[in-house]
């Protein structure tokens, strides 16, 4: 089942949610939408199973319009990060509610629905748990029970929205592994919201990654953290230091900046900004450099330093024990070498317009 989005756009009241996305999901691939808090994944997600409606645009699953098919008529299977399996019924009868309610004529024969349940404990590697109710389960536990209720009813399309979010660490990542192994398994067409890096890249085919009701850009991995397509996907992708620089023949140019290894850009002269990572900076100790050592504490592997400039304060990382972490006690002067680097043309944005913060966008101020 492929799903097609065209140009769709979401407002409730005067907040504009969804600004026009453009999305296609591929049969049997695992998508990622991935972006802070706010940025309309789960209004995206709510429209695509039918419990919300765009003010526009388009959404096709197969070539067929979904816009005019009722939510109960789209076969969507959903886990939501607070699943509320029914307290008083056993997983077994949680996972069989979604056969169970189906009109009469379409319902499968007891022993069939029977059968299902009890493949999908198997499958789902809960099968010890069939008895339990829910209060006698984990939160990962109870998150497989939920994947097991969406998954009886053949699902065209499996919406996970944060699935996880409410787990520690530990258990996400196994049941991330699991969840990859399920998918590959059923090759069901899936799309899975999380504002979690990780978990996205390393259970997705792609992701999208989102900024306030915008797709900022579409790829894997590697792509998203070697070539981040906006000053939001860097941020976003950690790359926090921003200088201002100057461009002169594609190669940015600053006092106290060595940009050598920084390959040239097609881009025009004039002001930009370099987007760095505290570990992409190598620091050169220069006496006459324009970058000071203003503090320097270490966690025994990596070393983070914070220099400064006058006018702003940056903090780097580098191995403790590599050869350019000597002579860069407190008070050293630096220059600052960019061992790689996002660069985007035009002054420095300000912070307050990020959409990588949690904040509201805030209009300029100036
Ligand atoms: N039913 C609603 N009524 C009004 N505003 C809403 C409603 N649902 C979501 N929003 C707003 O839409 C924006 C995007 O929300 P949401 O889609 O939940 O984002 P995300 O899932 O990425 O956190 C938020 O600013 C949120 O407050
Ligand atoms: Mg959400």
């Amino acid at each position: 089942m492929s799903i097609t989005i065209e140009n769709m756009t979401k407002s409730f009241g005067s907040t504009a949610v969804l600004r026009g996305i453009d999305l296609t999901v591929e049969s049997g691939e695992l998508v990622a939408l991935l972006g802070p808090s706010g940025s309309g994944k789960t209004t995206l997600l709510k429209i695509v199973a039918g419990l919300e409606w765009p003010n526009s645009g388009g959404l096709n699953v197969n070539g067929q319009d979904w816009l005019g098919l009722a939510a109960q008529d789209r076969r969507i299977g959903f886990v939501f990060q607070h699943y509320a399996l029914f307290p008083h019924m056993t997983v077994r009868d949680n996972i069989a509610f979604g056969l169970t309610v189906r009109p009469r004529a379409e319902r499968p024969g007891k022993s069939v629905i029977a059968a299902k349940v009890e493949e999908l404990l198997h499958f789902l590697q809960i099968a010890h748990l069939g008895d339990r109710y829910p209060a006698q389960l984990s939160g990962g536990q109870r998150q497989r029970v939920a994947l097991g209720r969406a998954l009886a009813i053949q699902p065209t399309v499996l919406l996970l929205d944060e699935p996880f979010g409410a787990l520690d660490a530990a258990v996400r990542r196994d049941l991330r592994a699991w969840l990859r192994r399920v998918h590959e398994e059923t090759g069901s067409t899936t799309i899975f919201v999380t504002h979690d890096q990780e978990e996205a890249f390393e259970l997705a085919d792609r992701v999208v990654v989102m900024g306030e009701g915008r797709i900022e850009q579409i790829g894997n991995a590697d792509q998203i953290h070697d070539h981040p397509a906006s000053p939001f996907v860097a941020r976003f992708m950690g790359a926090t230091i921003e200088l201002p620089v100057v461009l002169s023949a594609g190669r940015a140019e600053a006092p106290g900046l060595d940009a050598g290894r920084l390959p040239r850009r097609a881009l025009p002269d004039g002001p930009a900004t370099l987007f760095l990572r505290p570990a992409d900076i190598t620091p050169v100790a220069d006496p006459s450099g324009r970058w000071q050592v203003s503090r320097c504490t270490s966690n025994g592997a990596i070393l983070r330093l914070e220099l400064t400039d006058g006018a702003q304060t940056i903090p780097v990382d580098l191995p403790r024990r590599a050869l350019e972490a000597k002579g860069l006690e407190r008070g050293a002067r630096v220059i600052l070498r960019p061992e790689t680097a996002a660069i985007f043309p035009g002054p420095r944005p300000s912070q307050a317009a990020s959409a990588a913060t949690e904040l509201p966008r805030k209009e300029k101020a100036q």
